[in-house]
C-alpha cells in the first residue's frame, strides 16, 4: 500500500509578536524567521518521520528548491514534484507569546496543479493505495473523483476550510481528518458529539478522525469510537501540530497499526511539535516520540475514564478475536458478566455479541482486501466455524457477499 500526498509546499514567514495584531493595529515584531511549511509538505514529512513511505506530488516555484531538498532529506520520494516558472506559495504567520497563530496564504505554485499533472501521477498508483489531500492546492475536487474512480483510499484533511470543501462529495472519501471548527462548519452542528453523529449518519462508510485540541481526539467509524486524551506541553508554536498528527495517523493506517496505538503516537508527536518553533522543523521522528512518550503528561479529557474502558474493550476484542466471550472480558475488567454486558452496551451502543460480530466482519473485510487467503480460511481465522452464518452476516453488514467485496480491490 503506497501513500501519495498531493499537497502544498510553502515558504513560511513567521513573525513573533506579543499578541496577534488586531484590525487597525500596528505592532513591531520581535523576530522574523523563515521555515519550510505548507500543509502538504508538513504532512509528507510527518508521514516519513513516523516511518511511512510517502510520495509527495505538487508544484514548487523557482524560489522553492530548498523545500524539495528538505522533503528528500526527510525520506520523502519527490519524483512527482514539479518545478514551475512562478513564485512559490508562501504563508505569512503571526505567532503570539502564547503560541497561538494567525496565517494568510499566497497560493503561488500551489495553485498551478493541473488535471493533466494529476492524471499522469495517479496513473502510477493502484487500487488500495492511499491518496492524502489537504485543501491548499488547485483541483482538489478532481483529485478526489479520479482517486475514487481508481479505488484508491482517499484521506482528506479539509484545511484550510473554504468554499472548495462544500463541492466535495464526501461519499468518495475513505477518511476525513479534521478539527472541531472544521467539523462544526461542515456539519452545521454546535457540539462535537452532534457533529460526529452527523458524519456517522450521513456517511456511514466514512472514517472520521476528529482532533479536539487540549481535549484530545476521537476516531469514529461505523462500529466504534476511540478517544485519546492530549499530552500536556508548554505551547511555543502550534503551527503544524495538526499536520504532524495527520502524518502520523496516515502512516499508522498504511502500516496496519493498532488504531489506539496510532492515536497515542500521533497525539504525542503533535504535542512535541507544539513545544517547538516552526512548521516542518518542529515535527519529531518516531524514535523521538517513542523515547519521550512515557515522560509526557496526559492532559484532561472529559471522556478519560470512558475512553480508557472503551480502549480496554477494543484491545480485548482485537487480541482475542477468535475466542472472545463476555465472561473472559468481564474477568479481565474485574466486573461481573452482567455488569460488563451492560457496560459494553452503554459505551458502544451495541451488545457484546453484536460488537464482536462487527469486529470479526471488519477483520475479515480487511483480510479480503489485503490478502489472497481463501475465503473459508478467512472465516475460520476470524473465529467462525459456521461458514453460511458468517456469509449472511457479512452480506447484511456490507451489502455484498465476501466474494463481491473482494472484487473492490
Ligand atoms: O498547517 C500549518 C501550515 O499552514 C503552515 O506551514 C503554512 O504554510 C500553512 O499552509
Amino acid at each position: 500500500m503506497k501513500i501519495l500526498n498531493f499537497g502544498s509546499c510553502n515558504v513560511d514567514f513567521v513573525y513573533s509578536l506579543d499578541h496577534i495584531v488586531r484590525v487597525g493595529e500596528t505592532e513591531s515584531t520581535k523576530c522574523m524567521e523563515i521555515f519550510a511549511g505548507g500543509k502538504g509538505l508538513n504532512q509528507s514529512i510527518a508521514v516519513a518521520r513516523a516511518g511511512g513511505e510517502v510520495y509527495h506530488a505538487g508544484c514548487i516555484g523557482t524560489d522553492g528548491v530548498f523545500l524539495k531538498d528538505l522533503l528528500e532529506q526527510s525520506g520523502v520520494d519527490v519524483s512527482y514534484l514539479q518545478t514551475v516558472d512562478a513564485k512559490n506559495g508562501h504563508a505569512i504567520i503571526q505567532v503570539s507569546a502564547k503560541g497561538e497563530n494567525s496565517i494568510f496564504l499566497y497560493p503561488g505554485s500551489n495553485s498551478m496543479i493541473t488535471k493533466d499533472q494529476i492524471d499522469a501521477v495517479l496513473s502510477r498508483f493502484d487500487a488500495g493505495d492511499i491518496l492524502l489531500l489537504q485543501n491548499e492546492i488547485s483541483n482538489v475536487e478532481y483529485l478526489i473523483q479520479r482517486a475514487h474512480s481508481q479505488q484508491m483510499l482517499t484521506v482528506f484533511n479539509p484545511s484550510p476550510i473554504n468554499e472548495t470543501v462544500s463541492m466535495i462529495d464526501f461519499e468518495m472519501l475513505s477518511y476525513l481528518i479534521l478539527n472541531e471548527v472544521e467539523a462544526q462548519e461542515i456539519s452545521s452542528c454546535e457540539t462535537t458529539e452532534e457533529a460526529l453523529t452527523y458524519f456517522r449518519t450521513h456517511y456511514p462508510g466514512l472514517r472520521i478522525m476528529l482532533t479536539l485540541g487540549e481535549q484530545g481526539c476521537v476516531y469514529a467509524d461505523a462500529e466504534r469510537e476511540l478517544w485519546q486524551s492530549a499530552y500536556r506541553v508548554k505551547a511555543v508554536d502550534t503551527t503544524a501540530a495538526g499536520d504532524t498528527f495527520t502524518g502520523y495517523f496516515v502512516s499508522g493506517i498504511a502500516q496496519g497499526a493498532d488504531c489506539m496505538e496510532t492515536l497515542k503516537l500521533a497525539s504525542a508527536a503533535a504535542a512535541i511539535a507544539v513545544s517547538r518553533k516552526g512548521a516542518a522543523p518542529s515535527i519529531p521522528t518516531r524514535e523521538e516520540v517513542l523515547s519521550r512518550l512515557a515522560g509526557l503528561p496526559s492532559g484532561n479529557s472529559k471522556n478519560c475514564k470512558t475512553e480508557q474502558l472503551r480502549h480496554e474493550i477494543e484491545q480485548y476484542l482485537e487480541q482475542h478475536l477468535r475466542q472472545a466471550n463476555l465472561q473472559s472480558l468481564a474477568e479481565q475488567l474485574g466486573y461481573s458478566a452482567v455488569y460488563t454486558g451492560a457496560l459494553v452496551k452503554q459505551l458502544t451502543g451495541v451488545s457484546f455479541s453484536k460488537l464482536l460480530q462487527a469486529k470479526r466482519c471488519r477483520a475479515a473485510a480487511d483480510m479480503l482486501l489485503q490478502t489472497d487467503l481463501p475465503i473459508a480460511e478467512i472465516i475460520h481465522a476470524v473465529g467462525y466455524e459456521n461458514e453460511s452464518f458468517f456469509r449472511d452476516l457479512f452480506s447484511e453488514k456490507y451489502g455484498k457477499t465476501p466474494i463481491q467485496y473482494r472484487k473492490k480491490r
